[in-house]
């Protein structure tokens, strides 16, 4: 594929060689990529890129490596569709284009020196995994971190074994569960929701960051609330149908918004001005 260079960045498409496929579950696959002369992607903890296959077409993916992992990146793939499942028959030393980062991520900023409540709904835990990673690899940085995580069943968890890592660390708190189980699964069962009363937590000093689908945003806000963390803590990833990613074709548009440029990461009291935000 011959790389465009149209001189802002954001149009240009670079050429990424998958380095590592590793197959999650049955619909999901990571892709590790590197660019070319190692070049680092330079993002931000819950940025996206949009990825491309010439003669197929371009769709965006959150990139769920951390930044201080330089090298290459990762792309959690689900195979959901025409694209996605062409990007899932590719093969290790294949090209896909990559264009970006882009879109404003997760607030590292204000959440240092603070505690981190982490909620990862689904494949929500693919871009939270790189805030997770950049977190451990500044460990000393934030207060107390805990992670929830919710899943349909235990066979469409992600990222297991780092899950049972984070399970073992004496630094966080992890916590997950399923929405259904055979009856052998020994974790708890139920909405994610249910996980965030017991969590052990001073609301003034948390900082909450959730991503997952649409349908559970109202749902975990609502008890956040209810724990008497203010709304200004309250950091949600809303996912739209993007195209260009550059707040230039309007798929993304809620009202004045686009999610591609002014999001996908929103804070709450934002959010709930917005009729139909979430
Ligand atoms: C900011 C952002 C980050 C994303 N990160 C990831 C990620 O890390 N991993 C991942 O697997 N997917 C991610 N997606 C969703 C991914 O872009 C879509 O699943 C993909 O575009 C589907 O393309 P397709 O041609 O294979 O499927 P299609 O045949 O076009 O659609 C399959 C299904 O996906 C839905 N869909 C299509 N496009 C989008 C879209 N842009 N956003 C939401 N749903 C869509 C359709 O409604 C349909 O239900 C992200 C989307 C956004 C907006
Ligand atoms: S995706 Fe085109 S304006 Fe946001």
């Amino acid at each position: 594929m011959e790389s465009i260079a149209i001189n802002q960045s954001g149009y240009q498409i670079k050429r990424g060689r998958i380095e590592e496929i590793t197959e999650l579950t049955e619909l999901e696959k990571l892709f590790r990529i590197v660019l070319p002369d190692d070049e680092a992607l330079d993002h931000d903890p819950g940025q996206f890129v949009q990825v491309s296959l010439f003669g197929v077409g371009e769709a965006p993916i959150s990139i769920c490596s951390s930044p201080t992992r330089r090298d290459s990146f990762e792309l959690c793939v689900r195979n959901a569709g025409r694209f996605t499942a062409a990007l899932h028959q590719l093969k290790v030393g294949d090209e896909v284009g990559i264009r970006g980062p882009f879109g404003v991520g997760f607030p590292v900023v204000p959440l240092e020196g603070n505690d981190v409540l982490l909620i990862a709904g689904g494949l929500g835990i693919a871009p939270l995994r790189s805030l997770i990673n950049f977190i451990i690899d500044n460990r000393r940085d934030f207060g107390k971190v805990d992670i929830l995580l919710g899943s349909r069943d235990p066979e469409s968890m992600l990222f297991c074994d780092e899950l049972a890592y984070w399970r073992k660390r004496i630094d966080i708190n992890f916590c997950c569960s399923v929405d259904r189980a055979a009856p052998e699964w020994e974790g708890n069962v139920g909405l994610i929701t249910a996980l965030i009363p017991g969590a052990s937590l001073d609301p003034l000093k948390t900082i909450a960051v959730a991503c997952g689908p649409p349908i559970m945003y109202r749902f975990v806000v609502d008890e956040l609330l209810k724990k008497g963390i203010p709304e200004s803590h309250i950091y949600l990833s809303l996912e739209r149908h993007m195209k260009c990613g550059l707040g230039k074709c309007g798929h993304c548009q809620i009202h004045d918004v686009y999610c591609c440029q002014d999001g996908p990461v929103f804070n709450y009291s934002w959010v709930k001005k917005i009729k139909g935000a979430i």
